[in-house]
């Protein structure tokens, strides 16, 4: 068994990231720095009808977050313990913004927890100038024809504009 010293510590970062937001970035580039690998997965067997097709939404991550080294973007289906598994991670990260974040992530973590005590939910709270940017509401706004950019990172900035041409 690997000693303390010798042992990495995968993390996996699960969620929709329909579409990646600032908020999500700010979790990721914090994830970086505390996990040796963290690994973006992008549920795809999600009942909520996606805005962004799933190429779209792993192509936009892995532009937006090509400085890190040690980050890579995946996809999974099925439960989120069987991937964490398959992936040798030993923890989960999610991020709470507000206090109506919290039934529902320790409801998953929970249930995960119960599922595979191997893994660990690892919550860290989002950046506070983060705290209101939510995808649901980012998909709202951009199928109303607003502008995103200052709620998303450039590379989604980018694709949104070649997507939502009529964008303000
Ligand atoms: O970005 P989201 O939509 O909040 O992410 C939700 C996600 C993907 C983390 C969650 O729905 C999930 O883990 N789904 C996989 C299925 C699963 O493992 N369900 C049991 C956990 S309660």
């Amino acid at each position: 068994m690997a000693n303390n010293a010798s042992r990495r510590l995968v993390a996996i970062y699960p969620g929709s990231f329909d579409p990646l937001t600032n908020g999500h970035l700010d979790l990721i580039s914090r994830g970086a720095r505390l996990f040796d690998r963290l690994i973006i997965a992008i549920l795809t067997n999600t009942q909520k009808q996606p805005l962004f097709p799933f190429d779209d939404r792993i192509q936009m991550i892995r532009e937006a977050t090509s400085q890190f080294e040690n980050v890579e973007a995946d996809s999974f289906e099925g439960l989120l313990i069987d991937y964490a598994a398959r992936r040798g991670a030993n923890a989960i990260l999610r991020g709470i913004r507000a206090i109506s974040d919290y039934e529902t992530e320790l409801q998953m973590a929970l249930l995960n927890r119960r599922m595979r005590p191997e893994t660990e939910t690892i919550f860290l709270m989002s950046g506070e100038e983060f705290s209101f940017i939510s995808s649901r509401m980012i998909k709202e706004i951009i199928t109303l024809g607003g502008d995103v950019s200052s709620f998303v990172p450039e590379a989604v900035a980018a694709r949104l504009r070649k997507r939502f041409p009529a964008q303000r």
